[in-house]
């Protein structure tokens, strides 16, 4: 079974996905992940980031895995763990060449329907339930005010980062959110199938109970 999330930074995907692989025994694919550890890498080995080709080639280089350990997961590029590296600013700065590059994306999207032919699935993103997973069994759309999303991410950062003002997350989340929409390959879209959920107001947990009503599955130990 795939359960397809997808939705816009700070809309709590991440954190509903993971929770709630934990809860029903399935695979967390963190898709996002496996762009940003792929940028990590072209930094690290200074490739062009506007070259297709040599990306490509990258790609086609690199071994990506996750791998769980009780409920955290981490992800290692050619056997070294990256899951702190490629959550740093950097990366997030200019993981949308990776992510907008059409034979890196063609790759990904092939190596995440092999991680995902693996077992039960929730599958996390962009366009899970577009490109990636059109036939999963449930899809959910998740999204939120910009200004709660802002709100969610300032509140995240370390002591060392409040430097970085709350209006300047806002401007942030604007660029990513125009970027993540309007790109040429594979753009942030709902899928017409997709389950929309505000959660501008709710709690996590709130939002992950919703999902599991929907989906009519609460787990091998668990009830609806
Ligand atoms: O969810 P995130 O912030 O970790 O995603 C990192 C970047 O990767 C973000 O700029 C959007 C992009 N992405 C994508 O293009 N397709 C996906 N399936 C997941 C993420």
């Amino acid at each position: 079974m795939i359960i397809a999330i997808d939705g816009p930074a700070g809309s709590g995907k991440s954190t509903v996905a993971r929770m709630l692989a934990n809860r029903l025994g399935f695979k967390y694919l963190d898709t996002g992940a496996m762009y940003r550890a792929l940028t990590w890498k072209a930094m690290q080995r200074r490739v062009d980031l506007k070259d297709e080709t040599a990306l490509c080639q990258l790609t086609d280089q690199t071994t990506i895995e996750f791998r769980s350990k009780g409920k955290s997961l981490s992800i290692f590029v050619d056997g070294e763990n990256v899951t702190e590296e490629i959550r740093l600013p950097s990366v997030t700065n200019n993981v949308h060449y990776i992510s907008n590059t059409p034979g890196v994306r063609q790759r990904m999207v092939k190596l995440q329907r092999k991680l995902a032919s693996e077992g039960n699935t929730i599958a996390e993103g962009r366009d899970m339930g577009t490109v990636v997973f059109p036939h999963a069994e449930k899809k959910f759309f998740l999204d939120a005010e910009i200004e709660e999303r802002a709100r969610r991410r300032y509140g995240e950062f370390r002591p060392s980062d409040k430097e970085i003002s709350y209006a300047d997350v806002i401007k942030d989340m604007e660029i990513r959110d125009k970027r993540d929409t309007t790109r040429n390959n594979s753009p942030l879209i709902k899928s017409g199938d997709a389950i929309c959920i505000n959660t501008t107001e709710m709690t996590i947990e709130e939002v992950i109970n919703l999902i599991i009503k929907q989906i009519g599955y609460a787990g091998k130990n668990g009830s609806v």
